[in-house]
């Protein structure tokens, strides 16, 4: 079988040439297409991002009027995919269910059997506009309420937040506040080159499955807990150190033991940051800002702060080089925007699509070969068979 080279978690292995996101964990700099993120979280909004990401450059404004049009007029989501929904219990977690209505979208929108005609562009609307849509079905089921359709005269987040809160009771307005702070949260999730969830769109991919299938194997890989579903058991994590009096240096010491303990510090740790992450440095910015703007005052801050704190002078943190990633503090601005803990990892997956549909795109566009690794054999050598009976 020839000669294999064993790299176990893909460490140091690359899969593909990308000129999509540019990353160097050692000076924690963190690039799209060129743009610095905090360039990009301080100027764009977040559809001028995916569009950057999806074709290469920053839209003119009449390529952003197209591409936000289309988006608008797509939001709807086929009636008969509620038939679906509906089934789901009422207390289903929101990533299972967004996984699995991404994969139905397969089933509703095929490409028209032998077409020769390139539809991925129809695709990529679809799943930037639909998504956000179904996201927002599982919040209002869980509390019972009517769900809302989307209102396209609104902007792609203020549309979200709608269908998340506004209620036909009462009036809702969105607040600029809450607006803008989600539109950094999802910018600094766009993208990050081989992330686990992207390698996964990208392989499944590589098949020749089609782009829905590909993105809803993204979103499965990106529900585990240590990659997108961190955000959720950090503020867990926190919410167990507030309940077991604050003390954030037992959670320490119970982390430097993880090997017989089992216990990690979620949001800590990352595979290529080795200084910091520049994600989680603009995040926690924000989240002072943020909730000091909104008037929340949420003790788990502090908590995650001491917290940090408390690592980041520890020599078993020091020495391994771990420091917060970008889920340590997004989850205490997703909870002051109003935002339940069991949706943190779906917006986390709403802020990732653009990033895993243009590493679709690129991967078929440079007509990248079936994705399919080796191994070296552990088992046993050739024996001989032996009859149920004589067993
Ligand atoms: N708490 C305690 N120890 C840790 C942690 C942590 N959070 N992270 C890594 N270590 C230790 C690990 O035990 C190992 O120690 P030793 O050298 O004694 O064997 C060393 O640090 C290296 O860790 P590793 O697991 O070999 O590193 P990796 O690159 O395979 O894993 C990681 C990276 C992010 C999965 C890991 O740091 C982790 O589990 N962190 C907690 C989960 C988390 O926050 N995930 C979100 C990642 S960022 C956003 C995203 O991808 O979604």
């Amino acid at each position: 079988t020839g000669y294999v080279t064993l790299d176990r978690g893909y460490k140091n292995t690359g899969a593909t040439k990308s000129a999509i996101t540019f990353l160097d964990g050692e000076q924690g700099i963190l690039q799209y297409r060129g743009y610095s993120i905090e360039d990009l979280a301080a100027k764009a909004s977040f559809l001028e991002v995916a569009y950057l990401l999806i074709y290469g450059e920053l839209p003119t404004q009449e390529q952003f009027a197209t591409f936000e049009t289309s988006i608008r007029r797509h939001t709807l989501v086929n009636e008969d995919m509620r038939k679906i929904f509906d089934g789901f219990p009422v207390n289903a977690h929101p990533m299972g269910v967004l996984s699995s209505l991404v994969s139905a979208m397969s089933a509703f929108y095929p490409d028209l059997e032998g077409s020769k005609e390139d539809t991925t562009d129809q695709h990529i609307i679809r799943l930037l506009a639909k998504m956000p849509t179904i996201a927002t079905w599982s919040y209002k089921r869980g509390l019972g309420h009517p769900m809302n359709y989307p209102k396209n005269n609104l902007d792609y987040i203020p549309n979200f937040l709608n269908m998340m809160f506004s209620l036909p009771v009462e009036d809702y307005k969105v607040d600029p506040v809450v607006a803008e702070a989600l539109n950094v949260l999802l910018i600094l999730h766009a993208d990050h080159e081989q992330n686990c969830s992207t390698s996964t769109v990208r392989l499944v991919g590589s098949s020749q499955a089609n782009i829905y299938s590909s993105i809803s194997a993204g979103i499965s890989a990106l529900w585990g807990p240590l990659h997108g579903g961190a955000n959720q058991e950090v503020i867990e994590m926190l919410e167990d150190i507030k309940a077991d009096g604050g003390d954030v240096s037992k959670y320490v010491d119970m982390a430097k033991n993880a090997k017989t303990t089992g216990f990690r510090l979620f949001g800590f740790g990352h595979r290529v940051y080795k200084n910091f992450d520049p994600r989680a440095r603009i995040i926690k910015k924000a989240a002072d800002d943020v909730l000091s703007k909104l008037g929340v005052n949420d003790p788990v801050l502090e908590i995650a702060k001491g917290l940090e704190e408390a690592a980041l002078h520890d020599d078993y943190f020091v020495s391994r080089k771990l420091y917060p990633n970008v889920d340590f503090y997004s989850g205490i601005i997703y909870r002051a925007l109003g935002i339940p803990t069991n949706m943190f990892t779906v917006m986390f997956a709403i802020g990732r699509l653009p990033g895993w549909i243009a590493q679709w795109k690129e991967m078929r566009e440079q007509k990248e070969p079936i994705g399919r690794p080796r191994q070296i054999y552990t088992g046993a050598t050739l024996r001989e068979f032996v009859p149920i009976e004589k067993r």
